[in-house]
């Protein structure tokens, strides 16, 4: 469905220049009482002002999860289906998430459950949710101290993206935003890399951000529409993601705070390199990518140096076929190949420089 009132809009995702207009279109097709509007006390506190829709949706249907990913469990996955099985949600019902990527992905993966499936709608509010994890359909939660080990794809009957939401997001979240950015240039989009590099984060114009934003969610969802259930072609969206990963199952294991999109900043450089002894990338392309990273996202950080644990942790990633580590590597910047089988010997020396 394309929705009138964006900027930008295509079949499934919009980026919105009037966001009541939009969901109040969409949501013409759900009873009022039947429509559930899922929040953190962050996106409660900041978005929910900007959407008049929540005027004419019952209070009683608003519930308010905790937010950080220490938070994204079974638990509060148990907590919105009693929530909706208590307000009389039925199979015809609406869930409406409002909030990051742990919120997009946790809602939905409720929703996709919940009597076996009702409709969501993604309402992203940081930039990392807006440029990836609010898209493609990927839900679930964390389990076992593993990263995302426990959910489904299922896509959300609409995303829509409003870059005014930005405006109370911290500089390191928008950051983290970023990198997913920088990731879908780097294996798509060479003239996007170019536009990213010479963008003043620290400027904070969102509408000059807002055409960068849409180009990059673009190559993520051509990528999702060639291969939904990453069988092939969609692995290209995990460049940076094995050495992430890994870098964020640590964190979560250790109560370290690692958010997503340094994580794969971090694992970009580290798989630039990679891609340099494994996959033709030159060595001024490599340097580039390892200067923007440095520059954006400052020093790898030390747990980098703990290979073994780092390793273990990439054995347990989803990519890995018949127990070899799997990585998406880089050709050139803006070309990538994705089922690159690295011994773990390679991996540690590649770690440890
Ligand atoms: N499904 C996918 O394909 C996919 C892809 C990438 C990442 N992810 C997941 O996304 C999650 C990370 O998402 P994230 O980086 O958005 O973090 P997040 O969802 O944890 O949000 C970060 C913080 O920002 C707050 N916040 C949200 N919107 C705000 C706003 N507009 N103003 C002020 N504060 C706001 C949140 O309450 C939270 O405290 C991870 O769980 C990761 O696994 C999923
Ligand atoms: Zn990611």
């Amino acid at each position: 469905m394309k929705m009138k009132n964006s900027i930008y809009s295509t079949d499934g995702i919009s980026l919105s220049g009037n966001i009541t207009a939009d969901l109040n279109d969409i949501c013409r097709d759900f009873p009022s009482d039947k429509i559930f509007v899922l929040l953190d006390q962050n996106t409660s506190e900041n978005c929910r002002k900007r959407l008049e829709l929540l005027s004419t949706v019952p209070e009683q249907n608003v519930i308010i999860i905790q937010d950080g990913e220490s938070n994204k469990n079974l638990d509060q996955v148990q907590a919105v289906w009693q929530f909706l099985g208590e307000q009389m949600a039925d199979r015809k019902s609406l869930l409406v998430n409002v909030g990051g990527g742990m919120l997009t992905d946790l809602g939905g993966f409720a929703a996709s459950t919940y009597k076996r499936g009702i409709q969501f709608i993604n309402v992203p509010t940081t930039l990392l949710a807006m440029v990836d994890a609010s898209v493609g359909g990927k839900t679930g939660v964390n389990f076992r101290g593993l990263k995302n080990e426990v959910g489904l794809i299922r896509q959300a009957l609409h995303v829509f993206l409003y870059p005014p939401f930005l405006e109370t997001l911290d500089d390191e979240n928008l950051r983290s935003g970023f990198a997913e950015m920088l990731k879908s240039a780097l294996i798509k989009d060479p003239q996007l890399w170019n536009d990213l590099k010479a963008f003043n984060l620290d400027a904070r114009s969102y509408g000059d951000l807002a055409p960068l934003l849409w180009r990059s969610v673009m190559i993520k969802k051509e990528i999702v529409d060639l291969d939904p259930n990453e069988n092939g072609i969609r692995k290209a969206l995990n460049f940076g993601h094995t050495v992430g990963h890994a870098l964020e199952s640590q964190a979560l294991h250790t109560g370290r705070k690692m958010m997503h999109g340094y994580a794969v900043a971090y694992g970009m450089s580290v798989e630039a390199r990679l891609s340099g002894r494994f996959s033709g990338l030159t060595e001024e392309d490599r340097d580039d990518i390892i200067a923007v990273i440095r520059k954006i996202y400052g020093k790898l950080p030390e747990q980098i140096q703990q290979q073994k644990e780092l390793i273990d942790y990439m054995r347990f990633d989803k990519k890995n076929e018949r127990n070899q580590i799997n990585f998406t590597l880089l050709n050139k910047i803006g070309s990538c190949e994705v089922n690159n089988f690295i011994s773990e010997e390679d991996i540690s020396k590649t770690l440890a420089v």
